[in-house]
């Protein structure tokens, strides 16, 4: 399968939102890589899978703090209703993964197909719609904070997880 390469025209215009997007990249291709090797790593596998969970609850927030600091309309309450639906979906697969009878491989390629799909209709797509709106309602992208790296949440995924969830 193709790697995911980052273009600048990906970009929504928010700083914060695009270094998140980008690690999307990343993650997918991370996931790629140990789906072509010879040998399933279950447990590299498994650890992926958690940081793509991680990172999605993660970076939803973000979003969603930001249409909701400037200004729900009915677009942006609508966009946070899709979010929604994808948090349930990679619960669902968390929760397989973490299930030592399934089958790994299979549920990591569904992983992987959902995210490539995610990547192209909802990140490269419609994330990209609302950037009109941020941007209308006053967000700057250098008014932006840092992005606190993909690091920096691992080791705590479950904390994460359930703040982005309480939060939600
Ligand atoms: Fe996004
Ligand atoms: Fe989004």
């Amino acid at each position: 399968m193709k790697k995911y390469i980052w273009k600048k025209e990906y970009g929504i215009g928010v700083k914060l939102i695009d270094e998140q997007h980008r690690q999307f990249f990343k993650i997918a291709n991370d996931l790629l890589d140990l789906l072509g090797k010879k040998t399933i790593n279950r447990k590299r596998i498994s650890a992926i899978a958690f940081t793509l969970g991680d990172y999605t609850f993660y970076h939803l927030k973000t979003e969603e703090d930001y249409l909701i600091k400037f200004g729900l309309d009915n677009k942006a309450k609508s966009h946070i209703l899709s979010h929604k639906a994808f948090r349930k979906k990679v619960e669902g697969f968390l929760a397989k993964i973490e299930n030592k009878n399934s089958n790994i491989e299979l549920v990591a390629k569904d992983m992987v197909d959902f995210t490539v799909d995610w990547i192209q209709n909802h990140l490269l797509t419609a994330d990209k719609k609302y950037t009109k709106l941020l941007l209308d309602k006053g967000v700057k992208a250098s008014e932006l904070a840092t992005n606190p790296s993909l690091s920096a949440i691992r080791g705590k995924p479950r904390r994460v997880r359930k703040e982005a969830a309480t939060s939600a």
